[in-house]
């Protein structure tokens, strides 16, 4: 993990956030190659689950939310924190059931007093060696407030999930769409929670982004849709590369369920240095919200049959946390070999994915005409895919382990034989180089786009 998160800060993918400024515990920026290898999990996901399939429709609902939302979800109340206690010394904040886990306790789902008695028990102190306060909820989502309005009519929080965005369009889509049951709706954006122990990376942080489904199903059907979406969340991890070992399903016991799910099941990922962690939730989460958000605004949000009958659907909820995704997918392409006696490393990240499909070179940069060829190249294969790189920098060996380690499957190099200098009948043909294995090919400028794709 160590060494992912040192080629994601010198290739450019991860940089912390406000880092000039000491940092600000919880956030990340990515830079020029994160942003593209991050909205390509967007763009495939988005593919995969909505563009791909004629049951699933978008929507990107704003952040900032009516408040009496978070009420009707139940995230204003005790089901949306999480268990703080204090060092009472330093003032530090813990995830009390974190601290206990750490201790080799088993902590899910245990009340407040039961935290407290464990603590006392087994005489737990803070990791600098200091008492703890008794526990308490401490509430995860940001509280801001609006425009000019003082008091508690401006306040507005910025939402813990994109989920509840769904839930509140609902019947715009209904309205709008005329979908027939059952169907989804998608939506990719940005989540917040303060979190009391953000850590390891991108895994746990404050600001994020989600990819979530809330499928909409006839309450009888819930478990028969459950195994299909469940196919289709594993086929999107081959998608993504993932290796199958490591990835593995837990059935979320009940006493640890989310305060709105009947039944999840969390698609954990092998983390290098951590083992198996959630990657991806999958929840069924009944008529929760549909029901609340009917009660407290007032508006009908059922579903009405052709024969008139009207009831509210169930729902089906996969969530997937972007940065969680683009971890592990840094982790499973991250590969060592040895090429040329030496020490290489590469990304293995499929094409679709890599921040640049193809890099081009001339092989010698201070040569006018190889150079001219070589924009040329470069401009048929920018029109075509838009993330090709133009790469003269160094000798052509130290491009080829630059374009390893950010992982661009292919780099095309434009020669003398390019120009038909030395042999004839290579003219207008350039050598393709693939990453994985190192192996070189002569290919045509004119099937380059083709091969390529
Ligand atoms: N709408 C359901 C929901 O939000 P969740 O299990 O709390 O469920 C879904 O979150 C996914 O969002 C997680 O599986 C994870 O990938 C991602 N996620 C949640 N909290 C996160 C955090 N603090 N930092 C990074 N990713 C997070």
């Amino acid at each position: 993990m160590d060494k992912v998160v040192a080629l994601a800060k010198r290739r450019g993918f991860v940089f912390p956030g406000s880092e000039i400024y000491g940092g600000l515990k919880g956030t990340w920026d990515l830079g020029p190659l994160g942003v593209a290898l991050n909205n390509n999990i967007k763009r495939e996901w988005w593919r995969y689950f909505v563009e791909n399939r004629e049951d699933m429709y978008g929507l990107d609902a704003a952040i900032l939310m009516n408040a009496k939302v978070w009420e009707a979800s139940g995230h204003t109340g005790a089901g949306f924190s999480d268990p703080l206690v204090e060092d009472v010394k330093t003032g530090e904040r813990y995830r009390a059931d974190h601290l206990l886990k750490d201790a080799g306790v088993e902590a899910d789902g245990l009340s407040l007093a039961e935290i407290d008695e464990i603590i006392t028990d087994k005489k737990l102190l803070s990791p600098n060696g200091n008492p703890l306060s008794p526990a308490r909820q401490f509430n995860l989502m940001f509280e801001t407030t609006i425009g000019a309005t003082a008091g508690p009519d401006g306040k507005v929080y910025l939402r813990p999930e994109t989920a509840q965005g769904i839930f509140v369009n609902f019947k715009n889509v209904m309205d709008s769409m005329s979908p027939k049951l059952p169907f989804g709706i998608a939506q990719i954006g940005k989540a917040f929670r303060n979190e009391i122990a953000p850590r390891e990376w991108l895994f746990r942080v404050r600001e994020f982004e989600q990819m979530e489904i809330e499928y909409f199903v006839k309450e009888a059907e819930w478990e028969g849709e459950f195994e299909k979406l469940r196919t289709d969340i594993w086929g999107w991890f081959d998608h993504l590369g993932l290796k199958r070992d490591n990835i593995k399903e837990y059935d979320v016991p009940e006493n640890d369920l989310a305060h709105y799910s009947k039944r999840t099941i969390d698609f954990e990922y092998n983390f290098p240095g951590k083992g198996f962690d959630e990657l991806a939730g999958f929840a069924y989460r009944t008529d929760h919200d549909l029901k609340g958000h009917m009660t407290h605004s007032g508006t009908s949000l059922e579903y009405i049959e052709p024969d008139g009958s009207r009831f509210i659907p169930h729902v089906l909820e996969p969530s997937f946390g972007v940065g969680r995704a683009f971890t592990a997918l840094l982790c499973e392409a991250y590969t060592e070999d040895e090429m040329g006696g030496e020490i290489r490393t590469y990304l293995k990240l499929p094409s679709y994915l890599a921040p640049y499909r193809v890099a081009v070179s001339p092989l010698l940069k201070n040569k006018p005409e190889l150079v001219a060829k070589a924009r040329e190249v470069f401009a048929i294969l920018k029109k075509q895919f838009g993330n090709v790189a133009f790469d003269d920098n160094g000798n052509i060996g130290k491009r080829y382990r630059r374009q390893d380690e950010i992982g661009t499957p292919y780099c095309v190099v434009i020669d003398f034989e390019t120009l038909g200098q030395e042999k004839p009948e290579l003219k207008d043909t350039v050598t393709v180089r693939h990453r994985d294995t190192g192996e070189q090919e002569r290919i045509a400028i004119l099937e380059l786009v083709s091969y390529l794709k």
